[in-house]
């Protein structure tokens, strides 16, 4: 395995990623994303130059496209990140979703069959188990969880995971896929929970809290999660799933609140505003498998990874300001302009 096609490397856990890689291994990478509201080259403009890396602007939903550059460069793996990632957005609208996250998917299969790759790794989710009950935190999901979907991107992501293992199990494919937690740092698009509630803060805006607040999520470094998919994709079995998280639940109305206390800022800044439908109450992860099998841990705790970030988008202002104008600020409003006025 020489040359690893990054779909989506433009994003935010993609373009991490790939530096992780570029700094940690002897691979080249060849970053193919269709630059979406979501995929911005800036993120990787400290490793532009670097011989080891190309980019190319493709759609994985275009058949012809993929096969080009897996030919061109002489493609051994795919890891697949590309995706419409957003719950609330794909509440708006379900039509990307199904096509980047399904159909685009059913494309980047059909090729690896046909030109027979070395390796296939699927860049999934811990959404794709539902919900977890908040009263019972002796249950977690673990590769064994029902597939159960809230959501039409969790639905999209889970129909995705579906064909994976159709195409291991019939074509006897390399194919693995990796289930992840909420993950969090540099370079996360500001319709995310940190970075927005970090960006609002910093502009003197309201923090907008969804229901009670009282949502569970298990928050990972992103680091972490690119070195354990780097991880899965070298030492990995075939036909496997592999979860991994940082066991690290928290309420969102207590992250929000670490946040505001981290920039020196008072809690009279929270709005609670409507919750979003089907919202998911908690998620947890179990990572026994990833770590007892492929002996991964996380490197970072909360406590330094929050600190990283927090610093981090005070010191990139001018990133996240142009990434919050345009497009943005019209989805700001259609999603949150009802949700306030209720
Ligand atoms: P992101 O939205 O920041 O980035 C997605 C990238 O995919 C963008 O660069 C975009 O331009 C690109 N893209 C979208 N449609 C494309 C298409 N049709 N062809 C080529 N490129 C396309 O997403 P992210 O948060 O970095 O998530 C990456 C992957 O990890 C996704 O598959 C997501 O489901 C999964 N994941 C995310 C998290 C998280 O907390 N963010 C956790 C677990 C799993
Ligand atoms: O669990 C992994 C998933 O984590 C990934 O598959 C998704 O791509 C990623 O977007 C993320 O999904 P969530 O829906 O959990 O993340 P989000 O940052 O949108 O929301 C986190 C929690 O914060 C959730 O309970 C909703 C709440 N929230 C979110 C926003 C944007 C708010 O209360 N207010 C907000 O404005």
């Amino acid at each position: 395995m020489k040359n690893i096609m990054v779909t989506g490397g433009a994003g935010f856990i993609g373009s991490n990623f790939i530096k992780y890689v570029l700094a940690n291994f002897d691979y080249n990478i060849i970053n193919f994303d269709k630059l979406t509201y979501a995929g911005n080259l800036e993120n990787l403009s400290e490793i532009e130059s670097d011989k080891r890396y190309r980019f190319v602007k493709g759609d994985i939903c275009e058949k012809k496209e993929v096969e080009k550059t897996v030919e061109e460069y002489s493609i051994d793996a795919i890891v697949n990140f590309a995706a419409e990632s957003h719950v609330d957005r794909s509440i708006l609208g379900a039509k990307e979703f199904i096509n980047t996250n399904v159909m685009g998917t059913h494309v980047l299969l059909e090729v690896l069959k046909e030109k027979g790759l070395e390796k296939y790794l699927q860049v999934s989710t811990d959404e794709v188990y539902g919900s977890l009950p908040e009263d019972k935190k002796e249950i977690l999901f673990t590769e064994k969880t029902p597939i159960t979907t809230n959501s039409p991107y969790s639905a999209s992501k889970a129909s995705a995971d579906l064909l994976c293992n159709a195409f291991y199990h019939t074509f006897r494919l390399p194919i693995l896929i990796t289930r992840c937690s909420n993950n969090y740092g540099p370079y996360q698009f500001p319709e995310k929970l940190i970075p927005l509630m970090i960006a609002k803060a910093l502009n003197g805006e309201k923090l907008p809290v969804y229901g009670d607040g009282k949502n569970v999520r298990d928050w990972l470094y992103v680091q972490d999660h690119c070195s354990a998919i780097i991880k899965v994709l070298q030492e990995g079995t075939h036909g496997e799933v592999y979860n991994i998280g940082g066991n690290n639940e928290w309420y969102n109305i207590d992250i929000v609140k670490l946040i505001l206390d981290k920039l020196g800022k008072g809690e009279d800044m929270i709005q609670y505003v409507k919750d979003r439908p089907g919202h998911d109450r908690r998620y947890a992860i179990d990572s026994a498998k990833i770590m007892n099998e492929l002996g991964w841990s996380p490197e970072y705790n909360f406590e330094s990874g929050i600190e990283i970030t927090v610093k981090w988008y005070i010191e990139n202002m001018n990133w996240w300001k142009k990434v919050m104008s345009g497009e943005y600020l019209k989805y700001y409003e259609r999603n949150y302009g009802e949700k306030v006025n209720q």
